[in-house]
C-alpha cells in the first residue's frame, strides 16, 4: 500500500505536544495524517472572523517534517454562533422533532443559509491550502447518525422543486405515485408534504422518491464543495464512506470524487470478518479502483453498547485484509488517544499518556507485509443497486428481509469457494466477469436487462428480481422482460419464515420469500419440500425461487465454481501479477488454521498472510 498514516487532531492539544507527536509519527512510519475536518469553530470563532493561525502552524510543522496531509472540510460541525443566529439550520427527524446542537452533523442539507456559510468556510480552506496540502476530504461521513434524512420547511421546499423537475406536471406525478389510492390526489405542488407520523403505511412510490431526494441532497452538497475546491486546487478529492451503510447512493456519489475512501469499523455486534471484506469489495467496486481506508478501527471504539478491546494483532490483520481487497492505504483512527470529549473512551495509537501502544507497533510492522497494491482479478460479479435496498425497505411482504445481509451471505459463499467478488452496477460493463449473480434485484433497468441477455457466462437470478419498475410499481409479469431468458414465469409468491428445499438432492433451508414458478422451457433442478419448483436452469441461466443462506449458495454455486480451497477461517484474493497467477490467503482467525489450496495442505498461524504462486490457472 502507498498510504500509511493516521487521523490526527492538532487542535486537541497544546502546541507543545505537537513536536513529540510528529517524532513518534516519523519513528513508526506514519507518513500521512488527515486533519481539520471538525475545526470550524477554531478557524472561524465568530461570524466572518477567521483565524487560521493554528491550522497554518500545524500544516507547516507537519509538512516540514515530510508528513503528507489530507485536509477535511469542517462542514460537519457548524459552530454554536451559527446555530444560535440561524436555528432553522437544525435538521428535523422522522418524527418531525428538531435535532439539537451539542454533538455534530446538525444541519439540514437544504438550508440555504447553512449552505452559504458552509461554502464560505470551504472556500477559505480551498484558497488558503489549495497548493499546500496533498488530498482533500469533503465533510465527514455524510449521513452518519441518521442525518441523510431531514424534514424541515427548507427540505420540503427543495423536495417539491426536485419533484417538479422529475415529473414536470402534477398529473404525471399523481399517476406515477398512484395517488388515487387512499385519496391522495394533489391539485397543487404545495399540497405535497413529507409523510411524517402518518397513522399507517406511506405511499410506496413517494417513499422511494424521498429516499432518492435525500440521497441527492447529500450528493448535491458534496458536488458544491468539490466544484469550489477545484477552482483553487488540483489535489485529489475524496469523501469517507461508511460500513454497511445504505442510506446514500454511494455509487452515484462516487462519480464526483477522485477516489473512494471509507471508514472500516466492525459493523455488527458480533465481529464477522467476511462481512468487513464484503464492505471492502463494495467500496472497491464503486469505481472499480483501489480505495483508501481513511479511518480504521484501532482496537475498541466508544459508540457500542459494550466496547470490547481488540488485541493489537487485530489491527495488523484488518490492515492485511484491506490490502487483500485492493486498498491503497489504511489509516487508523486516531493517532492520539484523548482524555476529553465525546470519544474519550475510543482507542488510539498512542495511550492517554502519549506513549506508543502495542497497536502502533503492530500497525508499523504490518507494513512489511503489505507492499504494492493488489487488485483482485475480475471473476464473479454480484449485481448491486442502492435503490433496490430502498425498495426492499418499503416492501411489506416480509419485513424481516435485509437486502445487504442477504448479499453478504452470497459474498461469503463465493469467497469461501476461492473466488474473488466484484459488485456491479446497472451502468457497468459486465463482460469481463466469468459468472453473474443477480440477487433480490427488485428493479432491473432495461439497459442492464440487455446486458444480462448478452452475457456469455452463467447467470444466477433469484426471487424478488424484476418484480418492480422504477416508480416502485409491481410489474405485470415477472421476472419482467427476463421470462424468456430464464424460461420460467413467477405466477405468485408469499412470505415464509423458513422452509426446506433441495439443491442437488441435498437439503437446504430457504427463508423470507417463496415463489410459485411456472416452468416454460427450463429444467427443474431443485424443489421445495412440497415438490414445487425451486431452482430451474435454461442453458446457463439459473433461477432460484427463494432466499438461500451461505451454505445453500455454496452448494448451488459449486457446480459452476469448482471449490478451489477448503478449510475454515480464511480469506483469499486471486491476482495476476507479472504474468503469474497468485493467490493470497489470510487466516482471519486468532488461532492456527489448516486449509487445502491447489491440492496442498497449508497451516497458517493466527492472522498469517501467505502468498501461493499457482502453477496454472485454477
Ligand atoms: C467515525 C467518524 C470519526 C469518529 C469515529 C469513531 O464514524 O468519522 O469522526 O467519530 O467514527 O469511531
Amino acid at each position: 500500500m502507498d498510504i500509511y498514516g493516521a487521523d490526527y487532531y492538532p487542535e486537541h492539544w497544546d502546541k507543545s505536544y505537537w513536536t513529540k507527536h510528529i517524532e513518534l509519527m516519523k519513528a513508526y512510519g506514519i507518513e500521512w495524517v488527515r486533519i481539520g475536518e471538525f475545526m470550524w469553530s477554531v478557524v472561524e470563532p465568530k461570524d466572518g472572523e477567521f483565524d487560521f493561525s493554528l491550522l497554518d502552524e500545524a500544516i507547516e510543522l507537519l509538512s516540514k517534517n515530510g508528513i503528507k496531509i489530507i485536509l477535511g472540510t469542517p462542514t460537519a460541525t457548524p459552530p454554536a454562533w451559527l446555530i444560535n443566529k440561524y436555528p432553522e439550520i437544525l435538521p428535523k427527524d422522522w418524527g418531525g422533532r428538531t435535532r439539537g446542537f451539542g454533538s455534530r452533523r446538525h444541519y439540514s442539507l437544504n438550508s440555504k443559509v447553512y449552505l452559504d456559510y458552509a461554502l464560505r468556510i470551504v472556500e477559505q480552506y480551498a484558497s488558503r491550502y489549495g497548493d499546500t496540502i496533498d488530498l482533500w476530504q469533503i465533510d465527514n461521513e455524510f449521513g452518519c447518525h441518521g442525518t441523510t434524512y431531514s424534514f424541515t420547511d427548507d427540505d420540503l421546499k427543495a423536495f417539491r422543486e426536485w419533484l417538479k423537475e422529475k415529473y414536470g406536471t402534477l398529473e404525471n406525478l399523481n399517476k406515477r405515485w398512484g395517488t388515487v389510492f387512499w385519496s391522495q390526489t394533489y391539485n397543487d405542488w404545495d399540497e405535497i408534504v413529507f409523510p411524517i407520523n402518518t397513522p399507517t403505511f406511506e405511499n410506496p412510490h413517494q417513499m422511494l422518491d424521498i429516499y432518492r431526494f435525500m440521497s441527492d441532497s447529500s450528493i448535491r452538497f458534496l458536488r458544491m464543495q468539490v466544484e469550489l475546491i477545484r477552482k483553487y486546487s488540483a489535489k485529489p478529492i475524496t469523501h469517507n464512506f461508511m460500513v454497511d451503510f445504505m442510506d446514500l447512493d454511494y455509487r452515484k456519489m462516487a462519480k464526483y470524487i477522485d477516489f473512494v475512501s471509507w471508514d472500516n469499523y466492525i459493523a455488527t455486534e458480533e465481529y464477522d470478518p467476511l462481512r468487513q471484506s464484503a464492505n471492502h469489495s463494495l467500496m472497491r467496486s464503486l469505481k472499480h479502483q483501489p480505495f483508501l481506508v481513511i479511518e480504521q478501527q484501532p482496537g475498541r471504539v466508544n459508540w457500542r453498547q459494550v466496547n470490547n478491546n481488540y488485541k493489537p494483532e487485530y489491527l495488523a490483520m484488518w490492515t492485511k485484509q484491506a490490502y487483500l481487497n485492493g486498498a491503497m492505504g489504511v489509516m487508523p483512527f486516531r493517532f492520539e488517544q484523548i482524555r476529553f470529549g465525546a470519544e474519550q473512551y475510543h482507542a488510539g495509537l498512542l495511550d492517554y499518556n502519549g506513549r506508543p501502544t502495542k497497536r502502533l507497533e503492530a500497525y508499523s510492522q504490518v507494513r512489511n507485509e503489505t507492499s504494492g497494491i493488489l487488485y483482485p482479478e475480475p471473476e464473479v460479479a454480484i449485481y448491486f443497486d442502492y435503490e433496490n435496498e430502498w425498495i426492499h425497505r418499503i416492501n411489506h411482504l416480509n419485513r424481516n428481509f435485509r437486502y445487504w445481509d442477504a448479499l453478504v451471505d452470497i459474498y461469503k459463499a463465493v469467497k469461501n469457494l476461492g473466488y474473488n467478488v466484484e459488485f456491479v452496477f446497472k451502468d457497468d460493463e459486465i463482460d469481463r466477469y466469468d459468472v453473474l449473480i443477480i440477487p433480490y434485484a427488485s428493479y432491473i433497468s432495461e439497459s442492464f436487462t440487455e446486458k444480462v441477455r448478452k452475457f456469455n457466462g452463467p447467470v444466477y437470478m433469484t426471487a424478488m428480481s424484476g418484480i418492480k419498475d422504477e416508480y416502485n410499481w409491481i410489474t405485470e409479469r415477472m421476472p419482467w422482460n427476463l421470462i424468456d431468458e430464464f424460461g420460467i414465469e413467477v405466477t405468485d409468491f408469499g412470505a415464509i419464515t423458513s422452509d426446506e428445499a433441495y439443491v442437488f438432492a441435498q437439503p437446504v433451508t430457504t427463508t423470507f420469500w417463496k415463489d410459485e414458478i411456472e416452468v416454460g422451457n427450463a429444467k427443474v433442478i431443485g424443489c421445495f419440500k412440497d415438490g414445487s419448483p425451486f431452482i430451474t436452469v435454461k442453458g446457463n441461466r439459473y433461477y432460484v425461487g427463494a432466499v438461500l443462506d451461505e451454505y445453500g449458495w455454496k452448494l448451488l454455486l459449486s457446480e459452476v465454481l469448482k471449490p478451489r480451497i477448503s478449510g475454515y477461517g480464511y480469506e483469499i484474493t486471486n491476482v495476476n501479477e507479472d504474468g503469474a497467477n497468485k493467490t493470497y490467503v489470510l487466516n482471519i482467525l486468532p488461532n492456527e488454521t489448516k486449509i487445502y489450496i491447489d491440492g496442498q495442505l497449508q497451516t497458517l498461524a493466527p492472522f498469517q498472510l501467505r502468498l501461493t504462486i499457482r502453477q496454472e490457472n485454477f
